[in-house]
């Protein structure tokens, strides 16, 4: 056996051995369906476990197989996803469910290649599958994964870049022991999320204190190396919200931008600051004063969104043209209870929330 071989099996059996002795007892580690599988890691793309656990809870309740997913609406789905952000996921999961169900017999995919075939579902996802459902021999490469294999092997590669996928992969797929393969794909997740974590890493108590290249090297804080070159681009939103008695005026997000399929108010966009911006709203419904407006910031990964809220209060006695308009303008009117059932962004349920909704 050579020496690397060597280094690779004792990595792999201490972080095998580490894992043991840490054991988290997550919901998600004590089935091997599939299904539950999927939506756990789907779930855990978009946020931590702590925030991820009521999602995964919710998810599994009201959908306890994949037929229930496949057969529930997409603003359904849409609203329990509501607040995890990037909501293609969402819409992703619930496609995939239905073409499980519709066009696959409602037998979920059982290997490597073909869960990398369903829509959404990447290399690191198909790997965490097969590796945890089915013992395939397919290492996960994930942000924890390529900070703990930075760090131990010293790694200099930009995690950014198209190449180092495939470098960490090929790396990954050495380590993996075949077997315990879904044990292992955990405990690279559970190390690197518990122990090598991004900031303060708890060096002092790591089983590999006296072999990792980084903590040898004074390098923990530089490893992994990540060049972003992601550009956040500045968005303004004039936002409408327009009452008449106890219905508001909504729009339902259409494709082609953030938040498709989400629910929104009447909008002006501007690329810059802009003091006011005016709506073409019908003159008899313009006559009614603008309370003032609220500003809210929201950050995404791509984009910063500043919105300016102004209140319109429509009189009862124009509600038909304002129905009309809405009819023409392809907004809906809702009424005030039942706009918790929306599917909505965070920054509304913020704006929300402030005005006690
Ligand atoms: N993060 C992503 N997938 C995970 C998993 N299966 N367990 C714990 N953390 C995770």
């Amino acid at each position: 056996m050579d020496h690397k071989t060597t280094e690779y099996q004792a990595f792999s059996h201490q972080i095998l051995t580490w894992y043991r002795e840490n054991p988290r007892d997550l919901p998600w580690r004590g089935t091997d369906d599939p299904y539950k599988i999927w939506l756990s890691e789907i779930i855990l793309q978009q946020t931590r476990v702590a925030q991820g656990l009521p999602y995964y809870y919710a998810f599994v309740t009201a959908y306890p197989t994949v037929k229930d997913l496949a057969l529930a609406s997409e603003e359904e789905v849409l609203r329990l996803w509501q607040g995890l952000g990037y909501y293609s996921r969402a819409r992703n999961l619930h496609a995939c469910a239905k073409s499980i169900w519709f066009e696959m017999s409602g037998e979920f995919p059982d290997t490597y290649d073909k869960l990398l075939k369903l829509k959404g579902v990447g290399s690191y996802t198909a790997s965490a599958i097969a590796s945890f459902a089915y013992g395939e021999v397919k290492a996960v490469v994930d942000g924890n994964v390529f900070r703990v294999l930075a760090r131990y092997f010293g790694i200099e590669t930009d995690i950014a870049s198209s190449r180092a996928k495939k470098e960490f992969e090929a790396l990954a797929n050495q380590l993996i022991p075949k077997d315990h393969p879904g044990e292992f794909n955990q405990a690279m997740m559970d190390f690197g999320a518990r122990l090598c974590t991004p900031r303060n890493p708890d060096c002092e108590s790591c089983p590999f204190k006296t072999s990792c290249f980084a903590r040898l090297h004074n390098m923990v804080s530089d490893l992994p190396v990540k060049i972003n070159k992601v550009k956040i681009k500045e968005r303004h939103f004039h936002y409408y919200v327009i009452k008449c008695g106890n219905s508001w005026v909504w729009k339902k997000r259409t494709s082609g931008d953030i938040w498709e399929g989400l629910h929104d108010f009447p909008q002006v966009e501007s690329s810059e600051e802009l003091p006011s911006l005016t709506m073409d709203i019908p003159s008899a419904l313009k006559e009614e004063p603008l309370l003032l407006p609220k500003n809210y910031r929201h950050v995404l990964s791509h984009q910063r969104l500043n919105a300016v809220f102004s209140e319109m209060k429509i009189k009862e006695e124009n509600f038909e043209e304002l129905e009309n308009w809405c009819e023409n303008e392809g907004f809906m009117l809702v009424a005030e209870d039942k706009i918790e059932s929306l599917a909505k962004p965070k920054l509304i349920v913020n704006f929300l929330n402030d005005q006690g909704i």
